[in-house]
């Protein structure tokens, strides 16, 4: 990767598992890397453990469920550092629970939180990478959007949405220098997935994985990089699969 590259890319939801791994292997490559938040205590405290490893990455507040909201952020962004050329949609959450518990405000959160975001965020720099003739779109999906998963009807379906919206836009802009592209990663070592009940990691997940692990938030990270780069201008609309075996088709 050019050492010299000064193209801005922003990660949402940086202050996660996955988001760190990506603000990281970004700001190895050489990019300028700005991160997205929305708890200040836990940003402030990722920022200085960032800064103590050797990683300048500022921190911009928004909730990606909100279209005004982030569209504040960007503009800041822009002035701050400047314009945003790799967007990596990956802010999201779970509530989970079985449908016939699920209640509206769970599904609505997480419809709102990771389908809508992708909306406001893409929504809010597409103009910009159209004008430059240059961007790189990566959403972070799931592969529990991809083949269903008991206890994430909503998950399940505002990930699927996602690869749809890669889909389209990926379309729409492939003249113009965009690429638009879907990552669906397995179960991967995140709070998110340590917060599912141990006996269900080993009853049920891990089983179902040939490779019999977890995946690495650094494996994931490679292939954003990778999709990021200059030299994957050809790639878009497609969804890479990242789970071990997981999940094959
Ligand atoms: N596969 C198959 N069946 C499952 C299952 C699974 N992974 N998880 C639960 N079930 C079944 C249970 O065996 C049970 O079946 P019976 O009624 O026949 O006994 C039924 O579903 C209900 O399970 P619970 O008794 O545990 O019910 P609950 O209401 O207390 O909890 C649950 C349900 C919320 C789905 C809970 O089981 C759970 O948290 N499961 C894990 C869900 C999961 O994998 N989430 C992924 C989070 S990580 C993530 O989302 C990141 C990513 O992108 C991969």
């Amino acid at each position: 990767m050019d050492k010299n590259n000064k193209r801005v890319a922003l990660v949402t939801g940086a202050t996660g598992g996955l988001g760190t791994a990506m603000c990281k292997k970004l700001h190895e490559d050489g990019y300028r890397v700005v991160g997205n938040y929305r708890n200040a205590e836990k940003a402030r405290q990722w920022q200085e453990k960032m800064k103590a490893e050797g990683y300048d990455i500022e921190l911009f507040e928004a909730d990606v469920a909100d279209f005004e909201a982030v569209g504040k952020m960007i503009k800041e962004i822009e002035a701050k550092v400047g314009p945003v050329d790799i967007l990596v949609n990956n802010a999201g959450i779970t509530r989970d629970g079985v449908l016939r518990k699920m209640t509206l405000e769970a599904w609505r959160e997480v419809l709102s939180s990771n389908l809508d975001s992708v909306f406001n965020c893409t929504r809010h720099v597409i103009e910009g990478m159209i004008e430059r003739g240059f961007g790189r779109i990566i959403n972070i999906s799931s592969v529990n959007g991809q083949r269903g998963q008991v206890g994430q009807c909503n998950y399940s379906a505002a990930k699927a949405g996602m690869h749809g919206f890669t889909k389209s836009l990926a379309m729409e802009v492939a003249n113009k220098g965009i690429t638009v592209n879907t990552i669906s990663p397995g179960y991967i070592m995140t709070d998110m997935v340590k917060a599912i009940p141990e006996n269900i990691i080993k009853e049920k997940i891990l089983p179902g994985i040939p490779m019999g692990r977890l995946g690495g938030t650094e494996e994931v990270a490679f292939l954003v990089s990778f999709l990021a780069s200059e030299k994957a201008s050809f790639i878009t609309g497609a969804n890479y699969a990242i789970n071990g075996g997981q999940h094959v088709y």
